[in-house]
């Protein structure tokens, strides 16, 4: 083999092992640079005969241009090489499930809330929303709950720095009893010459405030009152009436009630309404989840109403009681403590 048949080789060897393109142009430099193998060759022609030029100068240019295009060649194949490693590296698998956003959802106790709703409109109760700072006589005395009576501190009341025109400090409401008057006179005003008047029948769902923070109990939290005034409604309505929401609400055909006497200074007589699942976790065990009773004449008579002729009951339940019992959660601070990780298992 002639020296420049092996000066080819050796060229297409080191470009063919360079590994970079920066590689690439130092083995290209060793071959066709200023000192390069094929430039020496060609000074090498000064000191042939014109004859021997010819031929000499003819093969090395053919030379020259098989290592410049054995050059091209690994130029390219090493561009090549290098788009390939970045389409594998930014590769798309375009079967994958787009990314979204994490869908939100109502919060366990507005979904508790709804659901008490949809069960009393179906039962042909009212829904009505009232305001959450209340008079003292809306949120107290109203409710047959007079001044310096001892009854008033079973709510320890938060109070705001405004009076009301009788210069009676206002509150946030520590029920959501007041509705029963607010809706109640409403009901009696708009139905006024009607006789008898149609059933009062309401329920009123409600942010209620206490200074009270403990595993059961949050400064702020969430009531539903219900009222259902007539003629000729009774206990027994009552006992119906909140049975059938108990059924409905914690899907349980086997639950029992259960009236236990108590005092509220809005009714007499007043219970606390117990329930017991027959089967689940919290099986036979008596549990509160609202307070109730017939409403008292006097408040009957702050509604604008006669109570000779106008008697009915109420009652008031915890939203997040009844959400801890439904969901098994065991600590109420939960519902206000904002952490994703709980919220995002009710939806
Ligand atoms: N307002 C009472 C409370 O917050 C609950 C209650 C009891 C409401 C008896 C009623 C009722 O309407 O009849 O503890």
């Amino acid at each position: 083999m002639d020296d420049l048949e092996q000066l080819v080789e050796r060229a297409e060897r080191e470009f063919g092992a360079a590994p970079t393109p920066a590689e690439l142009e130092n083995a290209k430099a060793r071959f066709l640079g200023k000192a390069g193998s094929v430039t020496e060759l060609l000074k090498q022609l000064a000191a042939l005969t014109p004859e021997q030029k010819k031929t000499r100068g003819a093969q090395i240019n053919q030379t020259k241009q098989r290592i410049e295009s054995a050059l091209l060649a690994r130029r390219q194949a090493l561009a090549d090489a290098e788009l390939d490693a970045q389409l594998r590296a930014e590769a798309l698998d375009v079967t994958l499930p787009g990314r979204r956003r994490g869908g939100g959802g109502l919060h366990p106790v507005s979904r508790t809330m709804e659901r008490i709703e949809a069960i009393f409109a179906s039962m042909g109760f009212e829904v009505a929303d009232g305001p959450e700072i209340e008079t003292d006589w809306m949120s107290f005395t109203a409710l047959n709950n007079p001044e310096n009576h001892p009854a008033r501190s079973m709510q320890d009341t938060f109070y705001v720095d405004l009076k009301d025109e009788g210069g009676r400090w206002l509150n946030l409401r520590p029920h959501t009893s007041p509705m029963q008057v607010r809706h109640a006179r409403a009901h009696a005003a708009r139905y006024k010459g009607c006789d008898p008047m149609p059933d009062i029948r309401v329920i009123a769902p409600g942010r209620t405030y206490r200074v009270d923070s403990d595993a059961t109990h949050s400064p702020m939290f969430h009531q539903c009152e219900g009222l259902w005034i007539g003629q000729n409604v009774s206990f027994k309505d009552l006992k119906v009436v909140f049975t059938q929401f108990c059924r409905l609400f914690f899907e349980s055909d086997d639950l029992q009630l259960r009236f236990r006497p108590s005092f509220f200074p809005f009714t007499e007589p007043s219970a606390e309404i117990d329930i017991a699942f027959g089967s689940g976790p919290l099986r036979g065990r008596w549990l509160e989840v609202s307070g109730s009773g017939q409403v008292h004449p006097n408040v009957v008579r702050n509604f604008g109403l006669d109570p000779e002729r106008y008697i009915g009951f109420a009652f008031g339940m915890g939203a997040e009681r009844l959400a801890m019992l439904r969901y098994g959660v065991d600590d109420m601070r939960l519902f206000f403590e904002g952490d994703q990780r709980f919220l995002a298992q009710f939806n």
